[in-house]
Formats: structure tokens, sequence, C-alpha cells
């Protein structure tokens, strides 16, 4: 499996992430998408929408806004709960999560542990600050939440959304008042996420700034169980419908003590990284905490009336929260392979089609004999339907090879032949095998090759 390290310069290299600010120096937590990363992430958004929100005639989107009331925050236990636990470096000054410390250097679960017990643990076993060796200090709790300013001068004082979930709570009702939705169904979001982490790592997995792809399931108590569990299932089976390696992803329970205040129950869906089964995915059953939260701060009636039994209540909620970059390392990770092809090696991205940045790349086998000409032509033909790559130039086979690297699923390719049969070569980036079709069925052969 690639490193983390490797990945980190090979999409650099490749175009797909930068980090950001980089001419500053850059800043830890925080990344950009270049040309293919946009293209790909951009994918990912849209399958995740097709799969939710246009595939379930009981779910429908919104885009909330990124900053809030603050008492939007107060009321989602925010404000108390959303700590983590940090330890400072007396000597450099360094700052680390207590958990991720003792977890690594102890090679323990530390789960559920608060401030006195982690604290407990350092002095125990007497860890040391892992850059300089310097003593450690005390355990302290650290809110993850930005705080910003709004409006002019001292301003009044809120954050940027943690996740996305409270503008969809924050919603219900009004999508209750205008949609013609009843219960049990669900509102999607994707959109921004902001959290202070105190050790951002790990690439695109621990970030500061970051986007969540999540849906809240509005239901009866009573149907609560039965629909964890299918949104569960449903979440595990995207994935797989998408290419991700089953052997590598599985579903972890958290226990008890592990829950986060608002959940009744929660799944993770992990992937096994280079750095261990780490969540890319949460399930949870959030019970009616948050509905009930903002009625009690609000003073709103945020009860939904059942037309059937003429009875109000306020409904239980099944959440499922991805983050779209986590999801999309996942993916990169997962379809990144080295191979030795005739001695040389060969970095070929096997993604799924439907994520790949370009579904084609087409080239003239020789940038002159008319071949440009003619696959300008091609490329017309085929850029309205598929997203696709042109390069006239360099040697043919470093033109694949460039393809493989950031996934394109086809290159085709004009060569001498094609003007006397209108035939081209279409190259395949997992087998390398070519085979000769007629530039007629040429976007018939891609659709198919590309979705079935
Ligand atoms: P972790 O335990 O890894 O910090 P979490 O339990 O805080 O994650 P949740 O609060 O359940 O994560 O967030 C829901 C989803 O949002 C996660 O499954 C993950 O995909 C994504 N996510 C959370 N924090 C980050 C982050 N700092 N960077 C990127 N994605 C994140
Ligand atoms: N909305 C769940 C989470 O971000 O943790």
């Amino acid at each position: 499996m690639v490193s983390i390290e490797e990945l980190t310069s090979f999409c650099k290299r490749r175009g797909i992430i930068f980090p950001s600010s980089e001419i500053y120096g850059g800043l830890a937590g925080f990344f950009d998408y270049g040309p293919i990363g946009i293209e790909m992430i951009n994918n990912i958004r849209n399958e995740w929408w097709k799969a939710i929100v246009h595939s379930n005639l009981d779910i429908v989107g919104i885009n909330g806004a990124i900053i809030t009331h603050p008492k939007v925050w107060e009321a989602s236990g925010h404000v108390d709960e959303f700590i983590d636990f940090l330890v400072e470096c007396k000597k450099c000054k360094e700052k680390f999560r207590a958990d991720h410390l003792i977890e690594e250097k102890l090679k323990i679960k530390t789960e559920g542990l608060k401030e006195k017990e982690l604290n407990e643990l350092i002095k125990k076993n007497k860890l040391k600050c892992p850059k300089c060796k310097g003593e450690l200090g005390d355990v302290h709790e650290f809110n993850l939440m930005f705080k910003t300013k709004v409006g002019p001068g001292d301003g009044e004082t809120t954050y940027l959304r943690p996740e996305t979930a409270q503008l969809i709570y924050l919603n219900f009702k009004n999508v209750v008042d205008t949609s013609r939705q009843k219960i049990p169904f669900g509102i999607a979001q994707i959109g921004k996420a902001f959290r202070n982490e105190i050790s951002p790592r790990n690439f695109l997995f621990r970030m500061r700034e970051f986007e969540q792809m999540e849906m809240q399931y509005f239901v009866k108590k009573e149907d609560a169980s039965k629909f964890f569990e299918k949104w569960q299932k449903a979440r595990f089976e995207w994935y797989l419908s998408l290419g991700i390696n089953k052997k590598n992803l599985r579903v972890r329970e958290h226990v008890k003590k592990e829950l986060a205040h608002y959940a009744k129950k929660a799944v993770d869906i992990e992937y096994k990284f280079d750095f261990g089964w780490k969540e890319i995915e949460g399930i949870h059953n959030r019970g009616d905490w948050d509905l009930s939260q903002h009625e009690k701060f609000s003073k709103k009636d945020l009860k939904y009336f059942d037309e059937e039994t003429k009875k109000k209540f306020i409904p239980w909620i099944i959440e499922t929260s991805a983050g779209l970059d986590r999801v999309f390392l996942t993916f990169l990770v997962d379809a990144y392979h080295e191979e030795k092809v005739k001695g040389e090696k060969r970095i070929v991205l096997k993604i799924h089609p439907k994520i790949a940045a370009y579904k084609a790349a087409i080239f003239p086998l020789v940038n002159k004999d008319g071949l440009p000409e003619k696959a300008r032509e091609v490329y017309n033909l085929v850029k309205g339907c598929f997203l696709c790559f042109y390069d006239e130039k360099g040697s043919i086979g470093r033109r694949y090879r460039r393809m493989d690297e950031i996934g394109t699923p086809f290159c085709i390719t004009i060569d001498h032949q094609t003007l006397e049969d209108n035939t081209v070569t279409v190259r395949n980036r997992d087998t390398m095998e070519q085979k000769r079709v007629k530039i007629d069925e040429l976007l018939n052969e891609l659709y198919k090759s590309l979705y079935s």
C-alpha cells in the first residue's frame, strides 16, 4: 500500500492536490485542489448526491450557511462538548492530541477516556515529547470550533460550522412546510466544515477545513433501528459500488463510553490505511437530541404533526456523515498501484471510471501527416459526452504513462490507418491492451466500457 508521504508528493506532482499557501510555507491542515483533483472530487460529490438525493424520492437536498447564529452551537452541545485533549511540551511548546500520543506510544485504546485519566496515563508511563523528549505539561480540554466575529467593530462572536448537520436541523421545519415530504424522509447536504484540529496530519485525513457529505433521515422512534440498519448497509455498499477493495473496508460499532454526546448508537465505516484502520464515515442514531435542543433554545415548536395519528412528536434522526476529502483520500490510496512493465516502474491509478478526472485521452500517434487534424475531429466528437484530455506532443509511451498516473481509463490513438479506414486504437488503462474501434462506434463503445 502506498504511504501517505508518497501519495502526498505524487498528488502534488500530478496536479491533484497542493499544500495551501505553499509559497508562504503552507498552513497545516489546509489543502488546495489542482486541475485533476478538482475534477475527481467533483465526481465523488456528484456520485454521492446522485446516490442519496436523486435516487430516493424521500430525500431532498439543501445548502445551508457556514456561519450561523451562535446559539446554534450552544444548543447543539458543541460549545460544551466539542473538545479534544491537548498536551503541550514544556520545552519545545509543540502541541499534541493526548489520546493519539498515548495510543501511539503505549499501543492501547483510549476511547472515552477523559482529561484526568489521560493525564494519569502520561504521568504514570513517563511519556515524553515525541519531538524533543522534553517534559509534557498537563492535559487540557481544547474546543475545536473556529471563532469569528460578525459585523463591524466588536461584532458578535460566533463560529464557523464544525459539522453541516446542524443546518439541516435548523431547516427541518422549512422543508416539512414547503416540500411534500412525510416522515420517514431525509435531508442531505454537502458543504464545508471547519475544525481547529490540534494536530492535523496524514494529508487529507485530518484537515482544519474540509467538506462533509451528510444526510439526516427523520423517523418515528420505533423505526430508528430499522433505518439505522438500512443506511449502514447502503453506505457500505456505496463504497464497494465505486470499486473500493472490500478487504480494506469494515464496520466498527462504538463502545458506549466512546459515543458522541448526541449519539444513542454509532458505527464507523473504516478503511485500512497504512497508518491503521480509520473512520471514513459515521452512521449515528442521534435520537431526538438535536431537534429537542433547538426547540428548547429557540423556544420554537419543532414538532412534526402526523396527519394519520393526529399526534405531534419530535422525530428521531439517523445520520450518515462522511468527509468528502477523507473519502477522496480513500479512493486515491485504494486505486494507487505500482507495477513493473518491461523492467520499468509503471504507476497506475486504477480508480473507478466514474471518479476518474478524464474518461479518455485523445492522441495523434505523431504530430504530423494530418493526424493532429483527424485527432481534433475525434476530440470534438467525444468531448460533448465525456470529459477528454487532448495531447499531441511527446512520445506516445510517455503520453500513455501520464494518463495511467491520473487514472484515465482509455487512451484513443489516431494513427495512419485511421486516415484509411476511420478506425482508432483504444487502449485500456488497467490491461494496457489495445483494440481497433470504428469512429462511428466509439461513443457507444466508450459508454459500455466505462459504465457497464
Ligand atoms: P476522528 O475521530 O477521526 O476525529 P470524528 O469522529 O471527529 O473523526 P465525525 O465527527 O464523526 O468524525 O465526522 C464525520 C466525518 O467527517 C468523519 O467520518 C470524517 O470523514 C470527516 N471528518 C471529521 N473530521 C475531519 C477532519 N479533521 N478532516 C477531514 N475529514 C474529517
Ligand atoms: N455530523 C456528525 C459529525 O460531524 O460528527
